[in-house]
């Protein structure tokens, strides 16, 4: 152990790119080399092996030039709180498994409800936002069908031509985005939902969902015999960074009585940001919510939470096993907190120890102001854009997301459009630079998340000189004219 934080440690200091310059053949062949079948060579030698296969060729988040997706670098304390929890090996499905770790994990979700302002919630840790999605809409299917909320508060199988669980199961209707993240669409799938489940309602220029809209999109869904199942807001969508109006749609589902589903899975750390908290003003609207502590909370992976505004809503989840949870010990007044009664797993992580220890150590204030630091940034980066004649930029993020293509004077749209793909994978091949990409209304960008605090305007300044010389590299030998099409 102490070995390997040593090295991580220089390493740390000492690694110049964000990603291997070895090329995927290089590395298939330095993995298959390796004889899994053979006698151990021994935790020292294990620990130098992986060293040179994994640490020497990873993908680094921390370095200032990984600027792709949302990853971040981390809190050292959670890094800690990280091997504590790995050689303790606490499961946190049962309280005989876990005990005070139960209990610390259901006062950071109190915490975390607390802040969202859901009195009487409850919630879960997950694996990650596409999880906490998935059980988020598993809820509201199990809860609409039930006819506790949604349609009135009526029971949906009362309604004429619809007496049978599949009939109900194909009128559900999943409102979203098309800039909602794929786990919707997903979990509609898992669910055994219609494959036309999925229902766009439209955005505005910027991106965000249109309330109106919205509210048309639900009368339309009534008048065709649909159900409501859910509405998925988006706060902090992946490409463009932005909040759907959570204020209007709140509104609209509760004039509709729809369950609301707020995915801040990416924006759900500026609950704790100083200057930014505002943006999510009506969240508490939401009958639950995704935040995943991975992405904005600089939480190492998994750490991710469902929270449900009504404890009470959970109740789908809960199965009873006699060697776990039997259902005669849940109605005793001795009754064990199980936290398997709200997961969608049964041995779990105790992700939520990372997060404790970082508030403990940093206070949530300033792990906020350091996504506040991030946007500020993303802020500056959209302004250095704007003033460059060669670079075009898409929108403006409440978050840290920046969209921008390179565009010199020279090359036509088409042309502009092959270098997105092309730049992307010279830079990552390169090891000099990650940025990601990402098409928008059937046009290509290249996208910076920007989620490292410590990076400055002129290390994305650096990046982007390196964009714009891969460019012009790109256009003056390879495959592509500067009349706009490919030769
Ligand atoms: C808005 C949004 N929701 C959900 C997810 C899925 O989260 P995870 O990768 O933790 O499963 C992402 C991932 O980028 C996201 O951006």
């Amino acid at each position: 152990m102490h070995d390997v934080v040593d090295s991580l440690g220089r390493r740390f200091h000492a690694t110049d790119a964000a990603t291997s310059a070895n090329d995927r053949s290089q590395l298939q062949a330095a993995v298959d080399a390796v004889d899994l079948d053979t006698p151990g060579v021994g935790n020292a030698e294990a620990l130098r092996e992986v060293d040179a296969l994994y640490a020497d060729n990873a993908v680094w988040f921390h370095h200032p030039s990984y600027v792709a997706h949302l990853n971040c670098p981390v809190a050292v304390p959670a890094v800690a709180a990280e091997a504590m929890l790995a050689a303790i090996n606490t499961s946190v499905d049962t309280y005989d498994q876990s005990e005070v770790a139960t209990l610390m994990e259901r006062r950071l979700i109190d915490w975390t409800c607390g802040h969202l302002g859901f009195d009487g919630g409850d919630g879960i840790f997950t694996s990650g936002g596409t999880q906490s999605n998935l059980q988020a809409l598993f809820l509201a299917r199990e809860n609409v069908m039930a006819g506790l909320v949604g349609d009135g508060g009526s029971d949906p199988a009362t309604r004429p031509g619809a007496t049978t669980r599949p009939d109900l199961l194909s009128r559900l209707r999943i409102l979203a985005t098309d800039q909602a993240h794929f786990s919707v669409s997903r979990a509609a799938f898992l669910l055994g939902l219609d494959a036309e489940a999925v229902v766009t309602v439209p955005t505005d220029t910027s991106g965000r969902m249109n309330a109106e809209a919205l509210n048309a999109t639900l009368l339309a869904i009534e008048a065709n015999d649909q159900i409501p199942m859910a509405v998925v807001a988006t706060a902090g969508t992946t490409d463009l960074g932005v909040i759907d109006p959570l204020e209007p749609i709140g509104e609209a589902c509760a004039a509709a009585n729809v369950w609301l589903h707020v995915d801040a899975a990416y924006g759900g750390g500026l609950l704790w940001a100083p200057a930014r908290a505002h943006l999510l003003d009506g969240i508490g609207r939401a009958t639950s919510v995704t935040i995943d502590f991975h992405k904005t909370f600089f939480q190492p992976v998994s750490s991710s939470a469902l929270l449900i505004r009504d404890a009470c809503l959970f109740a789908p989840t809960i199965h009873h096993h006699d060697y776990l949870n039997p259902e005669a010990e849940a109605q005793s007044h001795e009754a064990e907190p199980n936290q398997v009664d709200k997961s969608l797993q049964t041995t779990r992580r105790f992700d939520a120890l990372k997060l404790w220890t970082t508030l403990r150590a940093r206070g949530a204030n300033e792990i906020g102001s350091m996504l506040d630091t991030v946007c500020d940034l993303a802020a500056d980066v959209r302004q250095l854009l704007e003033g460059q004649a060669d670079f075009e930029v898409l929108g403006a993020s409440d978050l840290s997301t920046v969209l921008f293509r390179f565009t010199p004077a020279t090359a036509g749209v088409e042309a502009c459009d092959e270098l997105v793909p092309m730049i992307r994978r010279v830079l990552f091949r390169s090891g000099r630079a990650a940025v990601a990409r990402t098409t928008i209304d059937g046009r290509p960008w290249l996208k910076l998340t920007l989620l490292n605090p410590d990076t400055s305007i002129d290390d994305i300044t650096a990046v982007l000189d390196l964009v714009r010389a891969t460019g012009h590299g790109i256009l003056a030998g390879r495959h592509i004219t500067t009349e706009g099409g490919a030769a």
